[in-house]
C-alpha cells in the first residue's frame, strides 16, 4: 500500500502494480500493431490535439514529431482494454520528454538552454514500443518468480498527512518511503507534461491544489510570509539554533536571503512532524521505517536533514534504530545555492543520501 499525490506518479504505480495481471503475448501484439498503424498512416492527419492548457515557452515538441505523438495517441484512444491502455499510456508517458524540446537537468527546461539540440526528427513509435516490449518482458519474469501468487496492492491519491487514518492504527509491518528532500525539487512541475498529456490535469488551478498537499511547501510560496515558527513540539535546540543562524544570513537580500530560506526549512521541519505522527499511526509496536532522505545545505549553512528527521520522529514517540549513509556523495543542486558539487566539497560539505531507520517501541 503506498500514498501519493502526484496523479501521475500514483498512475504509473497502480500501473505497473497491476501489469503482471497482463497477458504478455497480447501486449507485444498490440506493440506491433502499434507499428503497423504507424505505418500505414503516414499521410493522416491525427485527430487527437495537445492539451489546450499545457503551456511552455518554446514549443514542446518539433511539429514533425508532434505528429507522430498525436497519432499515437489515436491509436492508444481506440484500445478497448482498459489495462493494455493504461500500458500504452505509460509508455508514452515514459518516453515523451525524450523526444520533445526539454529534458530533465534534473529539473525540467528547453534543451536549448543548457545547449543541448532538440530533435527534428524522432521514432517516437519505435521508442513507445520498446518501452511496451520491455513491460512485457518484466511481466514473464515476475510471473516466473511468483507462480500464482496475486500480491493484494493498493495505492491512495492522497496525502499521506491526511490519509494515513485509513490504515488501522497499529497493523503496518514496514514503512519504506523516500519523502521530498529539502532541496526544493519540484516533483509537480516537474511532471507537468506527463499530467497533462495524459489528462490527469487540466489547469494550473488543478497543479496549486497538488502543491498545497506537498511534504516541504516551495520556497517560492513561503519566503513571503511572516516568520514560519517551527512546532512547539519540535523543540530541538539544533534544529532551532540553524534555523535562527539561516535566518539572520544575508538580511540585505529581503525574502531572497536567509529569511525565506529559514521558512523553507521550517516548514518543512513542520511536516517531518506530520508525517512522523502519521508513521507512528501506522506501525504496529515493534515495527520500523526506513526513510531515505538527503542532506542539505542552505545558504551556505550545513543542514543534516536525516538527523533532524531523527529527533522530530522522537518527539513523536519513534525511536531512532540507526541512519545508515548508502550514499556519502550527491551533485549538489543549483536552486538553493549550495554551490556545491561532488569532489569540490569539504567533508563537513558533502551532500548524501541516508536511510532513517525508525521503530515504534
Ligand atoms: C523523493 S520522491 C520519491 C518517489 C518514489 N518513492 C520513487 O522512489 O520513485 C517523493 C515523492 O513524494 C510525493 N509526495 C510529496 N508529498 C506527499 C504527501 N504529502 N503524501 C504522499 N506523497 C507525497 C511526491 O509527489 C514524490 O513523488
Amino acid at each position: 500500500m503506498g500514498f501519493e499525490i502526484n496523479p501521475y506518479a500514483a498512475f504509473a504505480c497502480q500501473t505497473k502494480l497491476d501489469a503482471f495481471t497482463a497477458d504478455p503475448e497480447s501486449l507485444r501484439d498490440q506493440a506491433n500493431r502499434f507499428l503497423g498503424f504507424h505505418t500505414r498512416n503516414r499521410a493522416r492527419k491525427p485527430r487527437s490535439v495537445p492539451p489546450p492548457g499545457f503551456r511552455t515557452r518554446e514549443a514542446f515538441y518539433h511539429p514533425k514529431i508532434l505528429r507522430k505523438v498525436l497519432l499515437s495517441l489515436d491509436f492508444i484512444d481506440e484500445i478497448r482494454d482498459p489495462q493494455a491502455r493504461d500500458l500504452f499510456r505509460l509508455a508514452f508517458a515514459a518516453t515523451m520528454v525524450s523526444y520533445s524540446n526539454y529534458s530533465y537537468e534534473p529539473s525540467l527546461g528547453r534543451k536549448a538552454a543548457v545547449g543541448r539540440v532538440a530533435a527534428t526528427e524522432f521514432p517516437v513509435e519505435e521508442s513507445i514500443a520498446a518501452r511496451l516490449l520491455d513491460m512485457s518482458t518484466d511481466i514473464c519474469w515476475f510471473r516466473e518468480q511468483q507462480g500464482n501468487r496475486r500480491p493484494r496492492r493498493r495505492v491512495v491519491l492522497d496525502s499521506f498527512f491526511t490519509a494515513y487514518r485509513r490504515v488501522a492504527r497499529d497493523s503496518v509491518d514496514l514503512i519504506v518511503t523516500s519523502p521530498p528532500y529539502l532541496n526544493n525539487y519540484h516533483y509537480n512541475r516537474n511532471t507537468r507534461p506527463q499530467l497533462y498529456w495524459l489528462g490527469l490535469v487540466e489547469s494550473t488551478r488543478e497543479l496549486k491544489e497538488i502543491e498545497q498537499r506537498n511534504f516541504g511547501k516551495f520556497w517560492q510560496t513561503v519566503r513571503e510570509q511572516p516568520n514560519v515558527e517551527l512546532d512547539p513540539e519540535i523543540a530541538e535546540p539544533e534544529i532551532m539554533d540553524t534555523l535562527n543562524e539561516l535566518r539572520a544570513k544575508t538580511p540585505e537580500k529581503g525574502v531572497y536571503g536567509g529569511r525565506g530560506w529559514a521558512n523553507y526549512a521550517a516548514t518543512y521541519f513542520n511536516d517531518c512532524l506530520r508525517f512522523a505522527r502519521g508513521t507512528h499511526w501506522c506501525l504496529r509496536p515493534g515495527a520500523s521505517a526506513l526513510v531515505v532522505v538527503g542532506n542539505s545545505i542552505l545558504q551556505g549553512i550545513p543542514v543534516p536533514t536525516d538527523r533532524f528527521l531523527a529527533q522530530i520522529a522522537g518527539a513523536a514517540g519513534l525511536e531512532t534504530v540507526a541512519i545508515h549513509i548508502p550514499r556519502s556523495t550527491r551533485v549538489g543542486n543549483s536552486i538553493i545555492n549550495s554551490e556545491i558539487r561532488v569532489g569540490s566539497a569539504g567533508r563537513k560539505n558533502r551532500l548524501y543520501e541516508a536511510v532513517v531507520e525508525l521503530k515504534k517501541p
